[in-house]
């Protein structure tokens, strides 16, 4: 590091980290982000390795440990015995490097990402015999970190199997947190706000807010053949890494040499900033599909909201949805109003035994499905079809046939399929988010590429930026969703105040906005969204998915004039900034693609009104806003419809004042407005 700014870093770095730099000098090895401000300190502290990370000299984690618990050598029978790959270490190989990039993806929230840090590497090698050899990565980037594991092919280790990850965050204070619990099969919880003290065991992202105000989110980039990482207490203020076992307590069977994903840690100084950084991407590795041509983002429709308030059914019978006749008439609304894509589930045989045992054929469609003559029709009116198969958790009856079946939807010219695993798994001893089933996920998404088929994963593993890799990869759930508006108690207002800076800094959400008709009386009268519908339209903004759903019946957007938000909101964009929010109360996002821009600001439970400098529009330029928000009485209770569309000139000079209701949202879209051009008749 030659940056002139580092001795002074260095100095208020020492000062705050003053304990961890007393004895071992000669064994800790400082990198700083590209800026300076950032700097980690790896340590070995009696051969333990530690880490701990401070910010413009403020301490960010104090000394954390790092390493690996070995199930031991032997036949791998008795789990008691262990080895510890956490002390007795010195360091064999110190190795540095700094990477500067710019880089494109096929799609995105952004039309270009920087990925700029430094890199440390240290290799270790046990003192004491067996020799055991452990190099740890480090990348520091302005926004954030991350760091993995390796362990090296090495000649008494070729086997291993992980009891334990010993990785930890010991952090500076008891912050405010927003997490979900750790669950080894799903995601579908609302989020908790609490101190640190009072988290249990979470799923990642856990973002937390520390009392000066700094933001610290903790993920994982690049989960590839290996258990997800979920966090458990740790000490006071402290986690630690908590992977999901195999059926036999085992976290990670696997051969040297091998590597981990990355542990990551976004720091920011504005909530914001959290969702604008592009550091989980820029952990996981360029882009290994050559031609994304196929690779299509979209809105898209679906047979799938009336299967969830009632009105139809997924199987077969009198209220069946997936029928020629449904389908050709929802391909009809989305042709019309330029609509992309048409979701169909509900086509396959084993419905019936959804939830029962589930035995699904991903083959053959019900009798009153022609899926040909569908497929057909979408493609005669330039409506793209996105196919369905939903496992219902029984993995070996998707994996006998899922090969012919990405064959068959291929050759239907189908480049886009949902996926989902709602159900009891089967082998019932492993988990959604083992490292068996991240395999599974990772098979699919390969050969689903192999036939130019793009996926949306429900009941998925976690995003971890692998989209960067696989473009294909393009949406997921694996979040408490909209479907659960129409049969729980369904998702509080604040729920998506909270997800933008928590779920989605871990990639796109197929969360399926845009329900108009927010109580549906006439179907579930006990259930409702719990919100107005200026909101839903803004979620198209808030909430970033390059195949985004409008969820609702066609017969709600029929003539609504809300709905030409939706036909003209983009699904991908070429920037992405988050001017204003508080985690859990509100926020407001902007986006831009091409010369238009995009506003979605929702808010909780609580109206507001937000002062949104208008800065990001371009310099001279006039813009007209339309702007989709809450009526005069609007609440997400009492009058949640309650609408009001507006339209006014505005140049990036103003502040717009946005007014929500409780529950409510608000969406524009500033059209820029076309010079007029001078003819030279004139
Ligand atoms: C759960 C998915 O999240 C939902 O969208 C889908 O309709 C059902 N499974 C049936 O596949
Ligand atoms: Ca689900």
């Amino acid at each position: 590091m030659t940056r002139n700014i580092m001795p002074k870093i260095l100095c208020l770095t020492l000062l705050a980290l003053a304990p961890v730099l007393s004895a071992q000098a000669e064994t800790e090895q400082q990198v700083a982000s590209p800026d300076g401000e950032l700097v980690l300190i790896f340590d070995l502290q009696d051969g333990a390795p530690h880490y701990s990370v401070a910010l413009a000299g403020q301490p960010v984690l104090l000394p954390s440990a790092l390493g690996y618990v070995l199930r031991s050598a032997g036949d791998g029978s008795n789990p008691a015995e262990t080895e510890s790959l956490t002390n007795d270490f010195e360091i064999v190989e110190i190795l540095r490097d700094t990477h500067d990039e710019t880089w494109r993806p096929p799609w995105g929230e952004a039309a270009s990402m920087r990925s700029h840090y430094n890199e440390l590497a240290v290799s270790l090698r046990t003192r004491s015999a067996p020799e055991r050899r452990m190099d740890i990565v480090f990348r520091v980037f302005d926004d954030g970190l991350g760091f993995r594991y390796r362990l090296p092919e090495q000649p008494e280790l070729d086997a291993v199997q992980i009891q334990a990850e010993a990785t930890e965050f010991r952090f500076a204070g008891d912050h405010l947190a927003w997490w979900i619990p750790a669950n080894p099969d799903s995601y579908e919880h609302t989020y908790r706000t609490t101190r640190l003290a009072e988290v249990s065991a979470v799923a990642t992202p856990i973002t937390m807010k520390a009392d000066d105000g700094l933001y610290l989110s903790i993920h994982e980039a690049n989960l590839t053949d290996y258990p997800e990482m979920n966090l458990v207490h740790s000490g006071s203020d402290a986690l630690k890494c908590d992977l999901v076992p195999w059926p036999d307590g085992v976290k990670v069977k696997s051969t040297t040499p091998m590597q981990s994903p990355w542990r990551t840690l976004q720091v920011a100084r504005r909530a914001g900033a959290l969702v604008e950084s592009h550091l989980v991407l820029n952990l996981n590795e360029p882009s290994v599909l050559a031609d994304t041509s196929w690779i299509q983002p979209m809105k898209y429709m679906g047979i799938w909201w009336s299967l969830h308030l009632g009105k139809e059914t997924w199987a077969g019978g009198e209220n069946h949805g997936a029928t020629t006749e449904n389908a050709r008439r929802y391909i009809d609304f989305c042709a019309a109003h330029g609509i992309g894509g048409l979701l169909i589930e509900g086509w396959n045989e084993g419905w019936e035994t959804w939830l029962k045992g589930a035995q699904f054929s991903f083959l053959k469609p019900y009798a009153d499905f022609d899926l040909e003559e569908v497929a057909r029709y979408a493609k005669e009116k330039g409506v793209a079809l996105i196919g369905h198969h939903e496992t219902g958790g029984n993995i070996a009856g998707y994996e006998k046939e899922r090969e012919q079946a990405f064959a068959m939807y291929q050759r239907l010219g189908v480049h886009a399929i949902k996926t989902g695993y709602a159900g009891t798994l089967v082998p019932s001893n492993q988990h959604r988010h083992g490292q068996w089933m991240v395999r599974h996920y990772r098979e699919v998404v390969k050969r689903a590429a192999a036939h130019q088929i793009a996926i949306d994963a429900h009941e998925p593993i976690k995003p971890t930026g692998i989209r960067r890799t696989y473009p294909n990869m393009m949406t997921r759930e694996g979040v408490r969703g909209m479907e659960y508006n129409a049969w729980s108690d369904g998702n509080p207002p604040e729920h998506t105040t909270i997800l933008p800076f928590t779920r989605m800094l871990a990639g796109p959400l197929d969360y399926t906005p845009g329900i108009f008709d927010l109580t549906f009386n006439k179907y579930k009268p006990n259930h409702r969204v719990y919100s107005t519908l200026a909101n839903q339209l803004a979620l198209f903004v808030v909430l970033f998915s390059p195949l985004q759903m409008a969820a609702d019946l066609p017969e709600n957007y029929e003539r609504h004039p809300a709905f030409e938000f939706i036909k003209a909101v983009p699904t991908t964009w070429d920037e992405t900034r988050v001017p204003h929010a508080e985690i859990g109360d509100y926020v407001v996002v902007v986006r831009r693609q091409g010369e238009e821009w995009f506003l979605g600001a929702v808010t909780d439970e609580e109206a507001r009104e937000l002062e949104v400098p208008l800065d990001f529009l371009a310099a001279g330029q006039t813009y007209t806003a339309h702007i989709y928000a809450d009526g005069d009485k609007a609440h997400w209770e009492r009058n949640p419809t309650a609408f009001a569309l507006k339209e006014r000139m505005v140049r990036r000079e103003e502040t717009l004042t946005v007014s929500l209701a409780a529950g409510g949202g608000q969406a524009i879209w500033f059209e820029k407005e076309h010079e007029i051009p001078v003819s030279n008749g004139r």
